[in-house]
């Protein structure tokens, strides 16, 4: 690729470095690519002048058992958000993304399944996922599992779980997908929130050849709910022995020996609800974001085809696990409505070794390899030798998601990785947009690392400043997008109204995306983070509110206030001020002790990586913490505090900042 121009990248933690690289599309990529630039402009250009005739026609990228004939009915105005696309058509998720396949492949490997040790893998073809997911969907159906009942899937990177999903969307039942990462608190909060009957689980899960106890967190979650649930199916993963309660508690493999493997496939309407995913805000509980059914999948399977390319016979590996939003559009949704071979990976990036990856690129000849910066940053630690040693000639594309990547990790992506031949798409999306919204589409786009360059057909995004007032040209503010697409969520299970407050009434009229932007003159755009209390730690979304509360439920606290810090390479760490109640000393045992209280409350992603034990916290006279003065503590801008003059007690962020101080 040539390199050509200059212009400024912003790197986690707000410092702003020059960067020399734009990288072009290379000749070859722009003549096979399903997209060229003349390509992009035209499309882009149709598909927000005339919304309607373009999603009509893109609305038949999959099968309908009854087409639509409306195609967009759509409103952001606060008191009447309501988004319906496709809505009189009639399909379903699970007919899209095995049975059509069937005829004219069903012998192609539909999933690679690589285990966590590297003598564990499995191909299963789409004929033989036609059979399990059938064979689920009966066992499911066999404990009255019907058509808009929610069922909680709590299960590690196996391929039941792909199975387990699309026989809930075969069934028209709801799927909640809680991440095997979490406690049994907060498995409990999200089985009751969305009322589960059915808990689908595994005996232990194996991650970097440790186990996980899935089924006795299940069992302590169930402890929890008010009220209990009917069944929990339990997938045998490692085979250990697990409490079974009789008469709820039922082996996967056993119910499936008593069913057939055929399940006809519920008509569903195009905006019946497809599945749950609960989600960090800035304040209050994780909210279950709500995804239906037409509009979804055919932004799923479009954008799994355009921004990576996807050409038959492609091998496709997305490293996300099926608890985040990633694992769903594109893992499973996305590449199985299009007919494509996806790696699914039950594993971490360095067992046995920090070459695992590339490993598996050449045991499977991965073509497309999509991961999150995080994973990039912590293999570049480990040097260039664990890459090296191994061929990946079969990469031809690039991707990463789940936070801004900073320029450094691209272009080690790109280089060593890479081999410098292989473009990157880094895609913007979030859990609510269902899709990725900004990219490179890797036969049109231009490169700048660090960029997600340019809005996906159909997508207007407007930077806005305080006032809501849209800003043109270079500019930065905050990142709204103007009019609906089809995969963006529909509204936050059971509370319309907390939808409407989150996303839409910031900016009335536009969907508030949390995320702060910068356009450059060439129309780019470069996510520059959250500017809501939302951190990411890891490419995971986490509440500072949510590790708030979990502190203060300690007996020996009084109060917390979180923040999140530069973190080289979770990108932010978590930065917790601690005020003990009165007669507790500070010491690091307790520091441990809050440590492993919080993985304990919510799961290991939330664990502080800094705890500074604080008499009092900054906060104004009406008693609202300062949490800008606490972030720039964090990050070490003592010299930038800001007005402090309103504080209540300006004495309290001398005491935080010469502790902080005391620590570097
Ligand atoms: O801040 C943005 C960041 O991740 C947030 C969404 O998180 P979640 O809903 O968990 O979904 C992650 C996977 C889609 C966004 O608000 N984010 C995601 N992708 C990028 C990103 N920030 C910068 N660049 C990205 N490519």
């Amino acid at each position: 690729m040539r390199k050509q121009a200059g212009f400024s990248v912003r790197e986690p933690g707000g410092k702003t470095v020059s960067e020399q690289n734009y990288f072009h599309v290379p000749a070859e990529w722009a003549s096979r690519a399903f997209v060229d630039k003349a390509g992009y402009e035209a499309m882009y250009k149709a598909s927000v002048e005339n919304p309607e005739a373009f999603w009509a026609e893109q609305g038949k990228r999959i099968d309908w058992f009854e087409p639509y004939t409306k195609v967009k009915n759509t409103s952001f105005i606060p008191g009447a958000v309501s988004i319906k696309w496709f809505e009189d058509g009639v399909t379903n998720i699970a007919h899209n993304c095995v049975d059509r396949h069937l005829e004219k492949r069903g012998d192609q490997v539909a999933i690679i399944w690589e285990g966590d040790s590297p003598t564990e893998s499995r191909k299963i073809t789409y004929r033989e996922l036609a059979s399990e997911v059938n064979k689920f969907a009966n066992v499911l159906r066999n404990r009255d599992v019907q058509k808009g009942d929610r069922v909680t899937i709590y299960l590690p990177m196996i391929p039941e779980a792909a199975f387990a999903m699309l026989a809930c969307a075969r069934l028209g039942a709801v799927h909640s997908i809680v991440f095997a990462g979490f406690s049994p608190d907060s498995l409990a909060g999200r089985i009751s929130d969305c009322g589960s009957k059915v808990v689908i689980t595994a005996d232990e899960g194996l991650r970097g050849g440790r186990k996980v106890p899935l089924k006795a967190n299940v069992d302590a979650a169930i402890e929890r709910l008010p009220e209990p649930v009917d069944h929990v199916i339990v997938v045998r993963r490692t085979g250990a022995t697990v409490a079974m309660e009789p008469g709820r508690d039922v082996w996967y493999h056993e119910a499936a020996e008593m069913v057939t493997d055929e399940c006809p496939a519920e008509p569903m309407n195009a905006e019946d609800p497809l599945f749950i995913l609960y989600t960090s805000g800035s304040t209050g509980k994780p909210k279950g974001v709500l995804h239906t059914t037409g509009g979804y999948l055919v932004y799923a399977a479009m954008t799994h085809q355009y921004v990576f390319d996807y050409h038959e016979g492609d091998i496709y590996w997305c490293t996300a696990d099926v608890g985040w939003v990633t694992g769903h559009s594109y893992i499973v949704y996305g590449p199985l409505a299009n007919g494509a071979t996806t790696l699914m990976f039950e594993g971490v990036p360095n067992y046995p070794s920090n070459a695992r990856f590339w490993e598996v690129i050449d045991k499977h000849q991965v073509n497309i390899f999509y991961t999150a910066p995080t994973a990039i940053r912590a293999l570049m630690q480990a040097g260039e030798d664990p890459v090296k040693k191994t061929s990946r000639a079969s990469l031809r594309l690039l991707g990463s998601v789940g936070e801004p990547i900073n320029p450094e990790a691209w272009h080690w992506y790109h280089r060593v990785v890479g081999e410098g031949r292989c473009p990157i798409v880094d895609t913007w999306w979030q859990t609510e947009t269902g899709g990725i919204l900004i990219t490179p589409l890797p036969g049109a786009t231009a490169l700048k690392p660090g960029s997600a360059t340019r809005p996906f057909f159909g997508i207007v995004p407007q930077l806005v400043d305080a006032e809501g007032r849209v800003l043109d040209g270079a500019a930065e503010g905050n990142l709204v997008i103007a009019d609906s697409w089809p995969g963006q969520m529909r509204t936050v299970y059971g509370d319309h109204e907390r939808f409407e407050q989150t996303y839409f009434s910031t900016y009335p009229g536009k969907y508030f995306t949390g995320d702060g932007c910068r356009r450059d003159e060439d129309g780019y755009y470069w996510i520059t983070g959250r500017v809501d209390d939302v951190i990411n730690v890891s490419g995971h979304r986490m509440g500072t509110a949510e590790v708030e509360s979990a502190l203060v439920a300690h007996p020996k606290v009084s109060e917390a206030a979180v923040v999140g810090f530069p973190h080289d390479i979770k990108g932010q760490g978590i930065y917790a001020y601690v005020t003990l109640m009165a007669g507790e000393n500070p010491s690091e045992e307790l520091r441990k002790e809050l440590v492993a209280w919080v993985r304990k409350e919510i799961g290991p992603i939330a664990s502080p990586d800094l705890i500074q034990f604080a008499p009092g916290l900054p906060k104004t006279r009406s008693g609202k913490i300062m949490r800008r003065i606490l972030r720039k503590i964090a990050e070490d801008q003592f010299e930038n505090l800001g007005d402090t003059s309103t504080l209540a007690d300006p004495g309290v962020v001398e005491d935080l900042v010469s502790n902080r101080q005391n620590k570097r």
